[in-house]
């Protein structure tokens, strides 16, 4: 199923490789297949350090050593045009980002008073949602700003509207993991910052498609997943400097107020996971000649040409109805979830899985998405996430399948 269509790929440098898999994976929303490198460092790790990293002795400073090597990846991702790369008291790591959110909203818990408001988007996953619910057990207001469903992007000025009231914090998703949307997060920071509000962003659907600035957005908090990003099963949240320094403490009672990031990552992180993140930065470097920068420019590049392509075949496939924006644009990821009149979802999954295609079905963490854009949760919707590494044979030979699929169930 190789392909040469379009960059980053091309005949004389392939991409350096994923793991091994027959099958065309295409759910990459749900987890992208990790870096042949990824998995190499993984084990290594596991061999060369059967201990817990520490300071105690050579053997577990070698570890930890390798350890702040992959922490040290995972910041230099988080501002990729190297201006600045966030210290250790402002990233945090963990399992995932749902567990990154719920840590941070238990540290600022305590910081809240009854009848403060914070603002959710209707397009959060539950990650960055469900913490802040809870919140509302101890009377702060959580409200929703709505979803524009023809856009898939709630609207600026009724954002605008629900600042002229005092807001504590605004929980958003950089982009929709069912829609694809990407929200403009500068601008929305911007108007939250004046509003005096925090702004708490979940990057886990844009991590994967161009590179973070997380200093030039100005945002408060910042998290994403590097399973996401072909990296192993961990999590990263950026905090703006000095933020969590004034956060109460939700590790163990002994550590001192200057102990960051450890105050936060209780149980402290998986070593063999995080060290095995070293090699992201690299990967994406490759894909620009050495300038990580660049290697983003051209992952946005080819996925535009695959969201172009996805986007425009689904629309000529019998009974399909694209969630959110339909238009390819810059605003626009690989990320495409639409529903099939009168064919239930699962079946379309299934006969995409006996063609060795993985799709997947559901509400993606994020019912509330589908409600706005008229779908019963329950019920579900499909969806098709890419990423650079696709071909334009590949999302060809998709829709070709589908094609059959739907065709067939007529
Ligand atoms: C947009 C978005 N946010 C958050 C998450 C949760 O990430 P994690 O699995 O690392 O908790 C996901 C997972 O699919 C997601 O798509």
């Amino acid at each position: 199923m190789a392909s040469t269509a379009h960059p980053p790929h091309t005949d004389a440098s392939p991409l350096p490789p994923v793991v091994a898999c027959d099958w065309l994976l295409m759910d990459n929303a749900g987890g992208t297949p990790p870096l042949r490198s990824v998995v190499a460092d993984l084990s290594d790790y596991l061999e060369r350090w059967p201990l817990l990293a520490g300071r105690h002795n050579s053997l577990a400073s070698a570890a930890a050593e390798a350890v702040e090597e992959g922490r040290q990846a995972l910041a230099t991702l988080c501002q990729a045009d190297g201006r600045r790369r966030p210290q250790a008291s402002e990233l945090v790591l963990g399992t995932s980002t749902t567990q990154l959110m719920e840590v941070l909203a238990q540290a600022l818990a305590p910081t809240f008073q009854a009848g403060e408001r914070i603002i959710v988007s209707g397009a959060e996953h539950v990650a960055n949602l469900t913490p802040w619910l809870r919140l509302a057990q101890h009377g702060v207001r959580v409200e929703t700003w709505p979803l524009d469903p023809a856009t898939g992007v709630p609207q600026l000025d009724v954002l605008a509207a629900m600042l002229e009231q005092p807001v504590r914090l605004l929980c958003i998703t950089h982009a929709s993991n069912v829609t694809g949307s990407v929200l403009p997060i500068a601008d929305i920071t911007r108007l939250a910052h004046a509003a005096g509000a925090l702004v708490c962003v979940d990057g886990v659907a844009y991590a994967p498609h161009a590179a973070m600035a997380v200093y030039d957005w100005e945002v408060d908090f910042y998290a994403w997943s590097a399973y996401k990003v072909f990296g192993p099963h961990c999590a990263a949240l950026y905090a703006r400097e000095g933020l969590l320094a004034g956060l109460p403490n939700t590790s163990h009672e002994f550590h001192t107020q200057d102990a960051l990031p450890a105050r936060f990552e209780p149980g402290g992180v998986a070593g063999e996971l995080v060290h095995a993140c070293r090699s992201l930065p690299a990967y994406f470097r490759s894909l620009g000649d050495g300038c990580l920068m660049d290697g983003f420019k051209r992952v946005v590049q080819a996925e535009r040409l695959l969201t172009r392509q996805l986007l425009e075949g689904l629309a000529h496939l019998p009974g399909v109805r694209i969630l959110g924006d339909r238009t390819p644009g810059p605003q626009r990821l690989p990320i495409v979830s639409f529903t099939v009149e009168d064919l239930p979802p699962a079946e379309v999954v299934a006969a995409l899985g006996h063609a060795r295609i993985n799709i997947r079905h559901g509400h993606f963490y994020a019912p509330r998405t589908l409600v706005a854009c008229g779908v019963d949760p329950q019920a579900g919707a499909l969806r098709i996430s890419l990423t650079h590494r696709q071909t334009a044979a590949e999302v060809a030979h998709l829709l070709a399948v589908l094609r059959d699929t739907l065709t067939a169930a007529r």
